[in-house]
């Protein structure tokens, strides 16, 4: 091992990092497919992103100690503290999601969890197609467009969302003086970086 090796942490596993660059591949397709009306496109995007949030769920159990919930689950108290500490400048430093960014990527998940709901529901009482066809007679006109519009609503929100998490990726880089997208890229994080 080099000394420059030494000096790097391996943060990001090879599934998590797949995980994030196919997300962002497969929601600009998911959305750029429904605005053209590409729904043929859309749903089968959707599947595959139904089956990548899916293993995602599973690898906050199975992968490596950063991939896994439990270790960036903070409390209330440890959020707000690690918000107020970046006014200050002087946040503490982590290898993982720091707390403010944890907040941030569990709101995105369960967002996705609920437009990938809703997008399976209305195409079953929508369009009659897809693995919940059998909900097509039990509910009525109104609650199919209540799921069809919470749909819409659901994307508009992670579109609000997605330049906040970008922000805070921004933000985090200049706190700490490290490039967080590259690190999602290879990885690697420096030890120096630690406080
Ligand atoms: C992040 C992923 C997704 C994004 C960004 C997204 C985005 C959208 C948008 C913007 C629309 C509205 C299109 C319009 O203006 O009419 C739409 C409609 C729809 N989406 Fe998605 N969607 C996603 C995932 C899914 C999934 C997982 C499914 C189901 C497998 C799905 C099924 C549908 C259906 C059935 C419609 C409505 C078609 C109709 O009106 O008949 N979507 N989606
Ligand atoms: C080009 C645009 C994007 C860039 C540059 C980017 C960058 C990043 C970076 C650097 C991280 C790691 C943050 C950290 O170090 O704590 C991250 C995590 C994450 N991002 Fe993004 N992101 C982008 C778009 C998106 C989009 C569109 C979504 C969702 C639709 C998304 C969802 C997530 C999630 C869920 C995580 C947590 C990863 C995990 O632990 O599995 N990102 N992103």
């Amino acid at each position: 091992m080099s000394d420059k090796d030494a000096a790097q942490v391996k943060v990001w596993d090879m599934p998590v990092r797949l995980f994030h660059w196919a997300l962002v591949a497969g929601f600009a397709t998911a959305y750029l497919s429904a605005e053209l009306h590409k729904m043929t496109v859309h749903v089968w995007i959707g599947y595959a992103l139904i089956a990548l949030l899916l293993f995602r769920l599973v690898w906050g159990f199975a992968g490596n100690q950063y991939a896994r919930f439990k270790s960036f689950i903070f409390t209330p108290q440890e959020t707000l503290a690690y918000v107020r500490s970046i006014r200050g400048g002087h946040a503490k430093h982590y290898y993982g999601h720091n707390p403010a960014g944890a907040l941030m990527v569990f709101a995105l998940l369960g967002l996705l969890l609920a437009i990938f709901v809703s997008g399976l529901v209305t195409l079953a009482v929508i369009d009659f197609e897809g693995p919940l066809l059998f909900l097509a007679n039990s509910v009525s006109d109104e609650t199919a467009y209540f799921f069809r519009h919470a749909h819409d609503w659901m994307v508009n929100a992670a579109l609000l969302l997605i330049p906040l998490h970008l922000l805070g990726v921004v933000s985090g880089s200049l706190q700490h003086k490290e490039n967080l997208v590259r690190s999602m890229v290879t990885g690697m994080k420096s030890k120096a970086t630690e406080v």
